[in-house]
């Protein structure tokens, strides 16, 4: 099974503003620059069984109205119990796992590639020794503060360098492997 984050920063390594807003982010309201590239995101997405995101991610997925991962399998990560719109509750649930647990179960039920999203959720499975590809998509602009892709971590983090495409937007897109 394959562990993947697929994930666009700021050049200063910020996910979001610290409110949330993605505002910065070219595209992000479906329109301007970057819009009509989708920087690859589609053809990652068909190969993901499961998406296992943090609850502030949710959240901020869930304002924008409406849910954009179709019949895809989602996982909410929350200590607490999580409110989920009906007409989503057939492909999403939420779990207190941690993300060993989660993984472990996923494995067992079958699942191939699951797909981390939200900082601090990739930080936990980064930790956990969890994560083995990484697909980060920099953008040219600095926000100076906000939400951080990484954090602390208990031991360095070697990565191999697998590719790397600039796009005519200035986006510069990494593909990073976490051996073992
Ligand atoms: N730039 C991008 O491509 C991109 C992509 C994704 C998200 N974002 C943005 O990033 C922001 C969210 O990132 P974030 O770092 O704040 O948080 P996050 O990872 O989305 O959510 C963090 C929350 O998830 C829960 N969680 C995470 N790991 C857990 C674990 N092992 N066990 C139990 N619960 C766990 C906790 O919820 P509880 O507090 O409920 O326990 C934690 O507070 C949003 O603004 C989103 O829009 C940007």
């Amino acid at each position: 099974m394959k562990i993947s984050v697929y994930i666009a920063t700021s050049l200063d390594g910020f996910i979001a503003r610290k409110n949330g807003d993605l505002d910065w982010l070219p595209g992000s309201e479906g329109d301007g620059e970057g819009a009509s590239e989708d920087y690859g995101y589609h053809q990652f997405m068909e190969s993901v069984d499961v998406l296992i995101m943090g609850r502030n991610s949710y959240e901020m997925v869930l304002s924008f109205g409406e849910w954009p991962y179709g019949e895809k399998r989602v996982i909410i990560l929350s200590s607490k119990k999580i409110e989920i719109p009906e007409k989503i509750a057939k492909n999403v649930k939420s779990t207190s796992s941690s993300p060993a647990e989660l993984v472990d179960q996923l494995r067992k039920s079958g699942a191939k590639h699951l797909y981390i999203d939200g900082g601090k959720t990739i930080q936990g499975f980064l930790n956990a020794g969890l994560i083995q590809e990484m697909i980060i998509t920099q953008i040219p602009i600095l926000i100076g503060s906000g939400i951080p892709l990484f954090g602390e971590l208990d031991i360095d983090k070697k990565l191999r360098l697998l590719e790397s495409r600039a796009f005519e937007s200035g986006f510069l897109q990494s593909k990073y492997e976490i051996p073992k």
